[in-house]
């Protein structure tokens, strides 16, 4: 039984068993965030013998409502703390022992990063670190690392990156998920271990902070606000919905050759302005809601990844046709105001005044 004294510290329960001959125990960081919270319900849901511990600092993107559904199920716990202090980490890994690491927690917002690239790197850079020297020391089997399509910067038309492609990010988010992931190479050359690194395009679902652009285009249309579309509204991004980045989160965890990369994205790409006006016709709502605003310094024209590895070497392929996953997120946010008015606090609008993208 586990007793725990500070109520500060997390949701703790009795009956969570660290058994490690029971099943595997996954710890997963950054749990309370978007993609997280979703991995997590996915898990819960496809192995329902796994044992979860959600380890999270529960910054202004960690929100303890996106496990609702599943904060009484008996195989997950949440334990806060903070993936750059090491006393944090040493603890989870203590009183857990995990078997693998599925490793989201980030600073995840370029505009952000543009701002104050400092803690990108507290928590990108040395909280990765920290997570692998703990990983090194309790030999968990598989430790996985969640990045991101943007560390090759942007990709000329016509051309979609392959995982043997150079890094060349150009903003502080980037350039702190590259250092990331040079640190978990190093893990694996140099230490032997067990290691991963995915790389997705930008997902859509439940659950995304609506500082990100469709939520963003959503919740401002529901009331009628201006739709900010930086520069010309021709950079583009390619989509994947978060429920078929979890399946391929999962494969990479179980099957994927140790040292490897994957590439991890569906074949949505699609321009700001034509995202922002199909998002509004699909809500019947005015195109003259789009507001062209200054742009984001440094912003890449384009990400394109090529995710044939992931398909030909694991049998990964995307499910979700993007009108219908669209669709789905639009309803999602429209019956889910109250998180949405509960996630855009002070601390969100604080940022979205500063931030130097999108002020005139
Ligand atoms: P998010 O911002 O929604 O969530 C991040 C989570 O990490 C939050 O719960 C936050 O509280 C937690 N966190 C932040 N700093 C922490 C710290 N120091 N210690 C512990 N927890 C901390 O992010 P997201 O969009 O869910 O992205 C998750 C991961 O996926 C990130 O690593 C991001 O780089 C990567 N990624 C995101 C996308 C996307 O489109 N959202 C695409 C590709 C890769
Ligand atoms: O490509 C994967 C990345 O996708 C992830 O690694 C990041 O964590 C995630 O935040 C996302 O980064 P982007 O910068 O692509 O996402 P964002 O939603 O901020 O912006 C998407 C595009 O929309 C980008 O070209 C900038 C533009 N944009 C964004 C905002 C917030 C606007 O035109 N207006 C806006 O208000």
């Amino acid at each position: 039984m586990i007793e725990y004294v500070d109520e500060d510290f997390g949701f703790f329960k009795e009956e969570f068993k660290t058994d490690k001959n029971l099943s595997k125990i996954l710890l997963v960081t950054g749990g309370a965030g978007f993609i997280g919270a979703n991995f997590i319900s996915y898990i819960l849901d496809n192995y329902p013998e796994y044992r979860v511990i959600n380890f999270d600092k529960l910054t202004y993107a960690g929100n303890l409502n996106n496990l609702s559904l599943i904060e009484n199920n008996p195989n997950y716990v949440f334990m806060k703390g903070d993936i750059a202090n090491k006393k944090d980490v040493k603890n989870v890994y203590e009183e857990f022992n995990p078997d693998f690491v599925v490793h989201f927690a980030a600073e995840s917002h370029v505009d952000r990063s543009i701002i104050n690239p400092d803690i990108f790197l507290e928590t990108n850079v040395i909280g990765t670190q920290n997570l692998l020297n703990f990983a090194r020391e309790h030999k968990i089997e598989k430790f996985v690392l969640i990045s991101t399509d943007e560390v090759y910067g942007s990709v000329e038309k016509g051309h979609s990156s392959i995982e043997t492609d150079r890094m060349e990010p150009n903003n502080p988010y980037s350039a702190s998920k590259a250092a990331a992931e040079f640190l978990i190479r190093v893990a694996h050359q140099t230490y032997g271990q067990r290691v991963n690194v995915v790389r997705s395009c930008n997902n859509y679902g439940r659950y995304q902070f609506p500082e990100k652009i469709i939520p963003k285009i959503i919740c401002n249309a529901m009331q009628d606000k201006p739709i900010p579309i930086y520069g010309d509204g021709k950079n583009s991004r390619s989509w994947l919905n978060v429920k078929d980045h979890c399946a391929a989160i999962d494969v990479v965890l179980h099957s994927g050759k140790s040292g490897e990369i994957y590439n991890v994205a569906a074949k949505n790409e699609i321009s700001n302005i034509d995202l922002a006006e199909k998002i509004l016709k699909k809500m019947g709502k005015p195109l003259d809601l789009i507001e062209f605003v200054f742009d984001r310094p440094g912003h890449d024209k384009r990400y394109s990844v090529n995710a044939n590895k992931i398909h030909n070497q694991l049998g990964w392929s995307p499910k979700i046709n993007f009108d219908d996953g669209l669709d789905e997120t639009i309803s999602w946010y429209l019956i889910h105001q109250d998180w949405v008015k509960d996630v855009i606090s002070g601390e969100y609008m604080n940022c979205y005044q500063k931030n130097g993208a999108g002020i005139k």
